[in-house]
């Protein structure tokens, strides 16, 4: 198999196996507003644990070297692209939710920021080919890479916040979780980041 086929498998296959769990659900739980927002909420914390694994998984290898964190280093492209197929599939759960959900218009104009979210996201996803990561050279896919890692990072760490601190009565149990591991990311890509500058000056 080649690496191009290798990562629309695993974009498709992502998006196909979220689409089928939130179908399931939804059938058996029936098809509402409610429940088409556990769905969303869902996909996308899903999405985000592995984007978070991404996030890490060069630190990580820095730091301990293990045939594991070898592996994820390996992995990254491919967790990456399954990363972008979950969250495609959040795209489609909000467009059958404006479907089937009356007083729910989805327009792209509304949500500027999440359609920019997605317009990186899909910019990554197809410069993730070989063919791709060679047409644009490796400096300028290193700053794509990074940056859209860092504002997708930042914006569903976003997601898990209140509106403000007097509303830390509104986050899920499952919020708080997500908020534990942003912090425990972060810690890693700072130790990573310090060891490796003590050990270069
Ligand atoms: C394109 C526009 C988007 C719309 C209309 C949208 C809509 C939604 C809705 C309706 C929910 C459920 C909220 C609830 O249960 O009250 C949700 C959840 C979520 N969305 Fe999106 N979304 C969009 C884009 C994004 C993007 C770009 C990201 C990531 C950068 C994202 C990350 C999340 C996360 C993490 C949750 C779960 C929040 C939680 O854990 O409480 N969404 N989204």
């Amino acid at each position: 198999m080649t690496s191009n086929q290798r990562n629309w498998i695993v974009f498709l296959g992502a998006i196909v196996v979220t689409s089928l769990a939130a179908a399931t659900y939804l059938a058996l739980a029936g098809s509402s507003n409610e429940t088409i927002l556990v769905a969303l909420r869902c996909s996308a914390r899903l999405a985000f644990v592995v984007l978070l694994v991404v996030f890490v998984a060069r630190p990580l290898q820095q730091m301990f070297r293990t045939q594991f964190t070898a592996m994820l280093l390996r992995n990254r492209r491919m967790l990456g692209i399954a990363f972008a197929g979950i969250h495609t599939a959040h795209l489609g759960l909000i467009i059958y939710r404006s479907r089937v959900v009356e007083n729910f218009d989805f327009t792209v104009g509304a949500n500027l920021p999440g359609a920019f979210s997605y317009t990186v996201m899909l910019l990554m996803f197809l410069t993730s080919f070989n063919a791709t990561v060679k047409m644009l050279g490796p400096k300028r896919w290193r700053t794509l890479h990074k940056l859209g890692l860092y504002w997708l990072f930042i914006g569903f760490t976003q997601t898990q916040l209140p509106e403000s601190l007097d509303h830390l009565d509104q986050l899920e149990p499952a919020n708080w979780v997500m908020l534990a591991l942003v912090a425990i990311a972060l810690v890693i890509r700072l130790t990573a980041y310090l060891a490796q500058r003590r050990q270069s000056v």
